[in-house]
């Protein structure tokens, strides 16, 4: 376990285990269609490239970089457009995914953002959901684990761009955060 890790909330192995069921479900539910698989950078890029390998329908993706906390735990609630798509999303099946949806803004804004352009159908996937932080209501299509109001890392989630890389889902000592 890294140094800085007070407790492990999800081992690597069950989030295996969960992205492998939705990738089942999200292959039954999108049968005879190509999905196009948003990605919100740089959180969701971890769950993006395990979840994709659990798909059997043809799966493309793209990302978007968005930015709504800066530094520190706590959403700013303005969400910035760092990189856009890089095509058309006309008439196509997107799936955007995230690694976690905690206030719903950035969600809220996706989404919002995503469906102007015209696509055939929008869902959402998203590996972990913080349910009591909510501000704004979201709908989730594909929900990997509901989490407590508790300020997680790993698994493409940091802290200050730290802790992205770590297998599992952790949260760190209290000391960590302070400093
Ligand atoms: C985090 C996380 C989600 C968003 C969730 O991204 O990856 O995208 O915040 O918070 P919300 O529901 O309160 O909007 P962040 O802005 O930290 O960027 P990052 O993905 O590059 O870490
Ligand atoms: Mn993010
Ligand atoms: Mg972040």
């Amino acid at each position: 376990m890294h140094p800085h890790v007070e407790k492990i909330l999800l081992e690597e192995n069950q989030i295996n285990e969960r992205i492998q069921q939705l990738g089942q479900q999200i292959t039954q539910d999108y049968q005879g269609k190509d999905i196009l698989m948003v990605g919100i950078l740089k959180g969701a890029m971890i769950f993006l490239a395990d979840l994709v390998r659990n798909i059997e329908v043809p799966t493309f993706f793209d990302f978007m970089a968005v930015s709504s906390y800066g530094a520190g735990t706590v959403s700013s609630g303005v969400v910035r457009i760092l990189k856009d798509l890089d095509k058309s999303i006309e008439g196509k099946h997107i799936i955007i995914v995230e690694d976690i949806v905690d206030t719903g803004l950035t969600l809220q804004y996706m989404v919002e953002n995503i469906k102007s352009r015209g696509p055939a159908s929008v869902k959402v996937c998203t590996l972990l959901d913080k349910p009591d932080r909510r501000k704004v209501e979201v709908p989730i299509d594909y929900n990997g684990f509901q989490i407590p109001d508790e300020f997680v890392v790993g698994f493409g989630l940091d802290y200050n761009e730290r802790y992205r890389n770590l297998p599992y889902i952790a949260v760190l000592k209290p000391e960590i955060y302070q400093s």
